[in-house]
């Protein structure tokens, strides 16, 4: 029988938890049952312990979900008890941390093995690739002579997503998705659409191969992206306009989850990023990995070495966690995302603070991440000039790779946005997606904070076809 005072932490492979370490410890309502079964130990009296020390940054005892078994066991080391937990630094999309109703519970769980089967199957990858040539990939990366020459500081290359059929990344993630559906036998796809962009992949990835398709899409967002409205009812999927909320992309992502929990038989579920519940963040993080794979090796290949830096821009974060997942390794390459601060007043000179960016921990959309809330938890709605932007949180891997200083994110506001739209075209002949301008003007900062020995690569997420109005409308 244990007792708080008999044990200490240490992660899965027994390693013990250092002094005054942080890490977030999240507990679901059966590992609690299992605590005081197995351990005679209340989550309270667990909570009494480890709460107040400096060790743990988070702690939370959420009801309803469930966990593996495996992330709470115990062992005896040198005649100390040692409780184990999952890893020291919990990564939220891989350790199955689900908010979920019960509801969801056995669709998340087939989700689950169904996709672990797909990942392990190389038959499934060779399908994915085979769409390569519908999709135009791989995406073509090369110099930014005249953005290097303007900015004075390091060398600018692009990779450039928006030459991906349908004007964004958000078709690799739509395709992958597409096959998982397939193979759980559903002939319904759902999805819900910012900018329409998501909306649009989604739309031909279904009717390429002959899938009923339905488009959650804010009111206020349908106004601002007609072309993309248009897209989408051409390729032959239903827009559904949402107007509960702001009208925007989270009343978007709301009401495809309310359809969802209705039609689980039938539907699947197509997120259009990497946020939501385990496995969903790991997914799309997995079908969008191509781009820093690409990246990779074209920069190898072009330049004989690895980018000093590569900079996405963060909506929700699926282009940036798929350029950014494939140089966690690489530890000189620092990994740069630029989210929105709307109409706010940030100088030039001075990046805004990664708080201000990315708010606090919380929960939303089935996953705990960072959000931008108030004091009492209430959501507080992001106003960005880029549909794609206004999202209150970011995926969960972005957050893990802000708490442990891997990736680093910055502010930039509207009018910073469209200073980096009009570089783009003037400079390169681009124009790019309002959500894509983030990134230029944090890369324009980054430049010049590097100095001309260094290169960084800029990810073009998305064509700007769909802001040519709305930019033309800014401009008087
Ligand atoms: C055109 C475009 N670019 C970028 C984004 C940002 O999305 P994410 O950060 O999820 O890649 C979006 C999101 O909807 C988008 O539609």
């Amino acid at each position: 029988m244990l007792r708080p005072h008999d044990f200490k932490l240490c992660d899965r492979f027994g390693t013990p938890v250092p002094e005054g370490e942080e890490f977030w410890l999240q507990i679901y309502a059966d590992y609690t049952a299992n605590i005081e079964k197995d351990y005679d130990l209340e989550a309270t009296s667990f909570e009494d312990k480890y709460a107040n020390t400096d060790c743990i940054k988070d702690f939370d005892i959420i009801s309803g979900g469930r966990g593996h078994p495996e992330m709470l066991t115990h062992e005896v080391i040198d005649g100390i008890t040692y409780l184990k937990m999952c890893n020291r630094y919990m990564r939220p999309s891989e350790n199955s941390i689900n908010y979920i109703p019960e509801a969801f519970y056995d669709c998340m769980a087939e989700l689950e093995r169904v996709y672990s089967e797909c990942r392990n199957d190389d038959m499934f990858w060779a399908e994915f690739r085979s769409f390569y040539p519908f999709i135009g990939r791989p995406t073509p990366l090369h110099a930014a002579d005249r953005l290097t020459e303007a900015w004075g500081g390091a060398r600018v290359y692009l990779k450039r997503e928006d030459l991906c059929h349908t004007g964004s990344h958000k078709l690799n993630n739509a395709l992958g998705q597409l096959l998982v559906a397939k193979r759980l036998g559903r002939s319904r796809i759902i999805a819900e659409t910012g900018t329409g962009q998501h909306g649009v992949a989604t739309a031909a990835i279904c009717a390429k191969l002959g899938l009923q398709c339905v488009i959650y899409m804010g009111s206020r967002d349908m106004q601002r992206q007609k072309l993309n409205v248009q897209r989408i009812q051409m390729l032959g999927a239903q827009v559904v306009p949402v107007t509960s909320g702001s009208c925007a992309l989270k009343d978007a992502v709301s009401e495809a989850m309310r359809d969802f929990v209705g039609n689980m038989e039938t539907t699947y579920y197509l997120v259009g990023s990497a946020v939501g519940s385990h496995p969903l963040p790991t997914m799309v993080r997995d079908f969008q990995r191509v781009i820093g794979c690409e990246t990779k090796e074209q920069m190898l290949a072009l330049t004989g070495k690895l980018p000093d830096a590569v900079v996405a821009c963060v909506g929700r974060g699926s282009s940036a966690i798929g350029m950014f997942h494939p140089f966690i390794a690489d530890a000189d390459v620092r990994l740069v995302g630029a989210r929105a601060a709307g109409a706010s007043i940030v100088s030039n000179e001075q990046p805004a603070t990664a708080a201000a960016a990315l708010g606090t921990p919380g929960v939303l959309h089935g996953a705990r991440t960072l959000l931008l809330q108030d004091a009492r938890g209430q959501i507080l709605e992001p106003d960005s000039v880029a549909s794609g932007m206004n999202y209150p949180g970011i995926g969960p891997e972005h957050a893990w790779l802000h708490s442990t200083g891997r990736a680093e994110y910055y502010s930039v506001t509207d009018l910073q946005a469209l200073e980096g739209f009009h570089m783009l075209a003037r400079l390169e002949g681009i124009i790019p997606a309002l959500e894509t301008a983030h990134a230029v003007f944090q890369a324009k900062r980054l430049a010049q904070e590097l100095g001309t020995d260094k290169q960084i690569v800029i990810c073009i997420s998305s064509c700007g076809d769909k802001d040519v109005d709305r930019v033309a409308q800014l401009a008087h």
